[in-house]
């Protein structure tokens, strides 16, 4: 693939390691992002890794105009769509701005991508859209269901793929169901960086362990779980940014694929704090409250498929992804805004 590969949230976490990823494999790449979860100042990060895009545009995909714009300027292989708004707390609050975001901003991209004959879409899709497994690990035959507004945004965007295909089969898809994905670029150059403080796991781990927050909070620890806590499939960022190259290869004829990306290997919370703190040598105060509202017991995913249908498989274990989360926390306490 020659001619480049859009990349729609690309400035933020997953994005940034994905173009990594692709420019390590010499797929040029064009970034457009709206900044609204991400900084610019990954741009130099990015540069600094020999990744630089060919062009960054601060633009909405909800901006038909703009994105016409940019499919006329460039021919692009194919799109890899990662924008979209996250919290799964926030989409219960805030519904309407979640749908509009990501339902309204996906169905508005495809549209764009039709129009200019671009038929080859990877789009980040969620474990969430599982709900609570009635067993673990997942197939991705599993049923699927959502139990908030994020997931139910997810699930849309999904049903319109699935329905897209079966209305036009000249359309490569494929539906990529990320677990959990931590961890960081090796160099200490990128990483994540939520604003305020942060609903996931990891993040907030290494924001105790660089004393910006005094505890971790571990959500429950009377679950159905060998040591109570919950369960997940935490795999290394990089290796899920190698899953989208992985994916846009095997898109090389009109196909729909969905496949999970994970490991298959459970962790638990007190399983993850204390590798952590093992691993790099800093203690992680906690304390044991109330479960979460809307967390689940367990959630694996059967990582068969990726390896049938991508040839794809995690290669990064969980000590290295709590040395490199940490890496990325201590180099940059300020996140993006830490001076390079
Ligand atoms: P992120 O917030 O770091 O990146 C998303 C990027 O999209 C941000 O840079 C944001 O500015 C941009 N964006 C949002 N709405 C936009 C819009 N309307 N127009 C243009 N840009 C917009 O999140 P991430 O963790 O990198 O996640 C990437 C994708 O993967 C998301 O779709 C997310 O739902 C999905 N996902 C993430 C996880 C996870 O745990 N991080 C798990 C499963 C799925
Ligand atoms: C992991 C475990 C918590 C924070 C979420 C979204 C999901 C997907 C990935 C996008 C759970 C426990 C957490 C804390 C804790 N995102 N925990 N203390 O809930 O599996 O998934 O992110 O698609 O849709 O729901 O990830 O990192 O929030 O939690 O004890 O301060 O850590 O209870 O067992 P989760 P998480």
């Amino acid at each position: 693939m020659t001619h480049p590969i859009l990349i729609t949230g690309g400035t933020g976490f997953i994005g940034s390691h994905t173009v990594v990823a692709l420019a390590e494999a010499g797929q040029p790449v064009v970034i457009l992002d709206n900044l609204c979860n991400s900084s610019a100042k990954v741009l130099d990060r990015l540069a600094r890794l020999n990744a630089s895009p060919i062009e960054f545009v601060q633009a909405d995909i909800r901006d038909s105009a703009a994105l016409d714009t940019l499919f006329a300027r460039y021919q692009f292989a194919g799109v890899i769509h990662f924008a979209g708004l996250k919290a799964v707390g926030e989409s219960v609050a805030q519904p309407l701005r979640y749908l509009e975001n990501n339902v309204s901003g996906t169905l508005n991209l495809l549209q764009a991508m039709d129009r200019a004959n671009v038929r080859r879409i990877v789009f980040s899709s969620s474990a969430t859209v599982y709900g609570d497994p009635v067993s673990v690990p997942i197939p991705e035959t599993a049923a699927l269901t959502a139990t908030n507004p994020y997931g139910r945004t997810k699930l849309m965007c999904e049903d319109a793929l699935r329905e897209l295909h079966a209305a036009d089969p000249r359309w490569r898809i494929a539906i990529l169901r990320y677990f959990n994905p931590v961890g960081a670029h090796e160099s200490g150059l990128l990483g994540e960086a939520p604003n305020g403080i942060p609903n996931n796991l990891m993040p907030y781990i290494t924001q105790v362990a660089l004393g910006q927050r005094a505890h971790l909070q571990i959500f429950g620890n009377d679950y159905d779980t060998p040591d109570g806590t919950g369960v997940r499939d935490y795999l290394h960022v990089s290796d899920l940014a190698a899953g989208h190259l992985a994916a846009l290869r095997a898109l090389n004829e009109p196909k729909l694929l969905t496949v999970n990306l994970g490991t298959g290997r459970g962790v638990s919370v007190q399983d993850m704090v204390d590798t952590f703190a093992r691993v790099n040598g800093v203690p992680i105060p906690h304390q044991v409250v109330p479960r979460r509202p809307g967390d689940v017991a367990q959630c694996l995913a059967d990582p068969r498929q990726a390896k049938a249908l991508l040839n794809w498989e995690t290669l990064l274990d969980l000590d290295r992804m709590c040395a490199d989360a940490w890496r990325w926390q201590s180099m940059n306490p300020q996140g993006f805004d830490t001076p390079l």
